[in-house]
């Protein structure tokens, strides 16, 4: 099983896997909206265990995640919102839509900064609740009264996406820690002595993401063993 992300050449196949699996369906514009304007957002998971007999193939689309930046946020935070995801009654609790909405949630937080991530669902709909709030940890919002078109409720639901920030922050220090480690440790007791001298004058620094937090953004060393005097960090 392949996931990658949503090809413009892709979206007959995702609208058909769509009309297959869900009463909403779309556009074909309204897809292409997506792949174009987000296209690390979306993703499709293709059965790849058939190879293609000719490169006309059109590629097996089990499963797939259409997902968006909302814009202009009522209330003024960036987040995600995940538009549709399906996968076909083939190809069920195989991991496929946690994977796909893993994915596309990262790529919120490390493209676009996104704070969190709203879905829609419907209050019936006992699989993708337990994907979204057991699996995936969503918490759940209100109930929109007839959000759907044949008058069933949605829950509103959402994630915060802070995790994904933490994981960074580890995941760097984890790199500076064995980074060090080539350098070699201290040579007898005097090098201990010294090298524990330095070490005991050496501030307590930690790194912080600053600025707009950007996955690519910047990491600066901030000094934990100064007081802050003024109350601001
Ligand atoms: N019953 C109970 N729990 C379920 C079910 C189910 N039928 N399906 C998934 N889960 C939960 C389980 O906790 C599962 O973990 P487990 O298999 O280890 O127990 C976990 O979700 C992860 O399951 P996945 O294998 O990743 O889910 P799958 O690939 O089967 O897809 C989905 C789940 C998308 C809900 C699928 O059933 C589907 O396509 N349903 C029809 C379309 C749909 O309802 N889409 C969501 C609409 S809401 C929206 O689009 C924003």
């Amino acid at each position: 099983m392949d996931i990658r992300q949503l090809r413009p050449s892709d979206i007959p196949h995702v609208q058909q896997t769509n009309i297959t699996n869900l009463p909403e369906n779309y556009f074909c514009k309204y897809y292409l909206y997506h792949a174009l304007s987000w296209p690390q957002l979306s993703y499709v998971a293709v059965d790849v265990s058939r190879p293609k007999k000719t490169p006309y193939d059109a590629p097996k689309i089990v499963g797939y995640v259409l997902a968006k930046m909302e814009e202009d946020p009522a209330d003024g935070i960036p987040h995600g919102h995940i538009t549709s995801l399906s996968v076909m009654r083939t190809h069920r609790r195989l991991g496929l839509a946690e994977k796909l909405m893993r994915q596309s949630q990262r790529a919120m937080f490390e493209t676009y900064s996104a704070k969190y991530v709203s879905l829609h669902v419907r209050v019936s709909n006992v699989a993708a609740l337990a994907l979204y709030r057991d699996t995936l940890g969503f918490k759940q919002g209100g109930v929109e009264e007839k959000y759907y078109a044949d008058g069933e409720d949605a829950y509103s639901m959402r994630m915060e996406l802070d995790y994904l920030r933490n994981e960074a922050l580890d995941q760097e220090s984890d790199d500076e820690s064995t980074a060090g480690q080539d350098e070699g440790g201290e040579v007898g007791s005097a090098g201990k002595a010294g090298e524990g001298g330095a070490e005991a004058k050496k501030e307590k620094k930690r790194k912080v993401r600053v600025g707009r937090g950007l996955g690519v953004g910047e990491l600066v060393e901030r000094n934990e063993s100064t007081k802050d005097t003024n109350g601001t960090s």
